[in-house]
C-alpha cells in the first residue's frame, strides 16, 4: 500500500533517462523488425521470447504501434515502410473478417491504422479503421446502452461490457471526425456513460466486467474475468479505468470524468507495493510471491499524462510526477537489458492468471505482454515530444 507521502518519496525518471530508455526500446523494435515484418509477436512472450503469430488476436495493433512510435522518434523510413506494410494486412483482416467478432476494434486499429492515417495520410489505414469502427457499431445494445465485449451479439451469457472497452472508444470519435457522421461518437458517449456508471465501485475500485439483463437492459452484476475474484481490483482493469477516464474527458469534456479519473487513479496508486511494480491483482501486496503486471503501470502512466493536458498547472504537475515515478520504477526493474534476454521490451507483465474464482487459465504469467511494451514506449514518447495521440 502507498499513501500520497510514501509515493511522493519515490524518485522520478529524468529527461536524460527517458531519452536513454526510449532509444533502447526503439533499438529492440529495430532488431525485431525483420522477424515480425509479415507476422506479429504473440500477445505474450514464452520464457521472455514472443513467438510469431498471424494477425488474428486482439493485440496485433500494438506491435504496429511500436513501429510507428519508433518512426516518430527516429524518422527512419524503414519503420514507416514496415508499419505501412502491416496496415495493408489490417485492411485484409477486416475484408476477410478474421477474428473481428469482438469489441477490440480500437486496440487493433487505433495504434496501427489510425496512426498510419494521422502520420502519413495513408488511405488504406483510413479505410481499414473506418471498417473497424462500423464493425464495432454492430455490437451496440440499445437496451442497456453498451457495446458487448465478447461472443455472439445478444448471447445472454455474454450480455456484458468490460472496462477495457473504454480504450476502444477513441476509434469511434476519430471516425466521426473524419466522416462528419455523429453516429459513431453518439454511440461512444452512451457506452462511456453506462460503463462509468456501473464499473466504478463506491470506493473507486473497479469491476472488470458488468452484466445486464438481455430482456430489459437493466444492470445485473459486476463479475471478473481476469481478476482474482469478483470483488477484487484487477490491476490492469484499474489502469484501463485510469486511461479510459482521461480519454472520456478528452472527447466529452464532462467534468464528471475528471472526478472519476482522480478517484480511480488514487485507488490505483494507493494499492501499489513498495517497489511500484503492481501485482497482477491488488488482493496481493508486499511479501506476496504472486506475479506482477508491469503493463498496468505503463497504461496508468499514459492515462495520467493524457489527463494532465486538461488540468490546471499544479494538478497537472502532480500527475506528471506520478507518471514519472511509475516510469522510473518500470525502467529500473522491468526494462529489458539486452537482446539475448528477450525479444520484448518490458518484462514482468501478466496476461492471465487463474484463481479459484476467475474463469481464465494461466497464460503470459511474468512475461512480456505486447501492450506493456507499447504503452511503456507511448508513455516515454509522451514525455519526450509534443505527441499527437493515436487514441
Ligand atoms: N484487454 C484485455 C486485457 O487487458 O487483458
Amino acid at each position: 500500500m502507498q499513501t500520497r507521502e510514501t509515493f511522493a518519496a519515490h524518485p522520478m525518471i529524468t529527461d536524460e533517462e527517458i531519452c536513454r530508455a526510449l532509444n533502447h526500446a526503439a533499438e529492440q523494435v529495430r532488431r525485431q523488425l525483420p522477424e515480425f515484418y509479415d507476422c506479429f509477436p504473440a500477445a505474450a512472450s514464452v520464457d521472455n521470447f514472443y513467438p510469431k503469430t498471424a494477425n488474428d488476436d486482439w493485440t496485433n495493433g500494438f506491435w504496429t504501434g511500436e513501429i510507428w512510435l519508433s518512426y516518430e522518434l527516429t524518422k527512419d523510413n524503414a519503420f514507416k515502410e514496415a508499419a505501412l506494410h502491416q496496415v495493408k494486412d489490417f485492411k485484409e483482416r477486416m475484408i476477410k473478417r478474421v477474428v473481428v467478432d469482438h469489441h477490440d476494434m480500437g486496440f487493433l486499429y487505433s495504434p496501427s491504422c489510425v496512426a498510419a492515417y494521422k502520420l502519413t495520410g495513408d488511405e488504406t489505414g483510413k479505410e481499414a479503421a473506418l471498417m473497424a469502427a462500423d464493425n464495432l457499431l454492430g455490437r451496440f445494445h440499445e437496451k442497456g446502452e453498451f457495446f458487448q465485449a465478447w461472443g455472439q451479439v445478444g448471447d445472454p451469457d455474454n450480455y456484458r461490457l468490460i472496462i477495457d472497452c473504454l480504450l476502444n472508444m477513441p476509434l469511434l470519435f476519430w471516425a466521426s471526425e473524419v466522416t462528419g457522421d455523429d453516429k459513431y461518437k453518439s454511440h461512444a458517449l452512451r457506452h462511456i456513460r453506462t460503463s462509468m456508471k456501473y464499473v466504478i465501485r463506491d470506493d473507486a475500485s473497479t469491476y472488470h466486467t458488468y452484466f445486464f439483463d438481455p430482456r430489459t437492459g437493466d444492470p445485473v452484476k459486476g463479475v471478473t474475468a481476469q481478476g482474482n475474484r469478483n470483488g477484487s481490483i484487477w490491476a490492469r482493469g484499474q489502469s484501463w479505468g485510469v486511461y479510459g477516464s482521461a480519454i472520456s474527458y478528452k472527447y466529452l469534456k464532462d467534468p464528471v470524468y475528471i472526478e472519476n479519473f482522480r478517484r480511480v487513479t488514487e485507488c490505483f496508486l494507493n494499492h501499489l507495493p513498495s517497489d511500484l511494480v503492481p501485482y497482477w491483482d491488488f488482493d496481493f501486496d508486499d511479501g506476496s510471491d504472486e506475479p506482477r503486471d508491469a503493463s498496468s503501470a505503463a497504461i496508468a502512466a499514459c492515462g495520467m499524462l493524457e489527463m494532465a493536458k486538461y488540468l490546471k498547472p499544479e494538478e497537472a504537475e502532480y500527475y506528471r510526477g506520478c507518471a514519472r515515478r511509475l516510469l522510473k520504477a518500470l525502467t529500473e526493474r522491468c526494462l529489458y537489458r539486452d537482446g539475448t534476454q528477450t525479444n520484448g521490451i518490458l518484462l514482468h507483465s501478466t496476461y492471465a492468471k487463474s484463481s479459484q474464482w476467475n474463469t481464465v487459465s494461466d497464460g503470459g504469467v511474468d512475461e512480456c505482454c505486447i501492450w506493456g511494451d507499447y504503452f511503456y514506449m507511448e508513455a516515454l514518447v509522451r514525455l519526450s515530444m509534443d505527441w499527437e495521440t493515436y487514441w
